[in-house]
């Protein structure tokens, strides 16, 4: 009895396991391959390490907001991030980047931007767990 148990939650842990591992829409993935610009704001994102204030996708310090979807959020943008970043706030401090290595610090953070949602909306989740890209 107890060993008909373990088998059934063994195969519904075999099936679930190939359902979520076979899942992957590679149409559906933005053509997002880092040019120059995002490569260079990327090491200047990790130099002034930036990610132990900030989140990308949840993980980073916890100091300032998660910078996901700064990008494209409402009210927000390429504009809004370069005062952000080239001035700093009381809270964040101004690194003194100059103009290209802001522009390229942007450049990187659209990138991450495009790269998807940092939350996943509730009617996106498929029955098995799964994120559906394409609503
Ligand atoms: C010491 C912590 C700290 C570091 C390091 C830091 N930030 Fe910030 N950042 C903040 C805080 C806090 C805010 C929120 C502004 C405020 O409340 O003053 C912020 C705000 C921002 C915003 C605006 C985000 C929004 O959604 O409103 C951007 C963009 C940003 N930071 C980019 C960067 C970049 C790029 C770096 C690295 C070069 C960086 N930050 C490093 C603390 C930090």
């Amino acid at each position: 009895m107890k060993f008909r148990l373990w088998l059934i939650l063994f195969i519904g842990f075999l099936v679930y396991t190939c359902l979520v591992y076979s899942y992957c829409d590679k149409n559906s993935l933005p053509g997002n391959t880092p040019d120059n610009h995002v490569v260079a704001g990327w090491n200047t994102w990790q130099e002034k390490n930036c990610q132990s204030c900030h989140q990308i996708y949840g993980l980073g310090g916890y100091l300032g907001p998660d910078l996901t979807n700064a990008a494209s959020a409402p009210g927000k943008g390429e504009n809004y991030m370069k005062v952000f970043i080239q001035f700093g706030t009381g809270k964040m401090p101004n690194f003194h980047l100059s103009d290209s290595e802001t522009n390229n610090v942007v450049a990187f953070l659209k990138w991450v931007d495009k790269s998807g949602k940092n939350t996943v909306p509730k009617e996106n989740v498929t029955w098995t767990g799964n994120y559906n890209l394409d609503n």
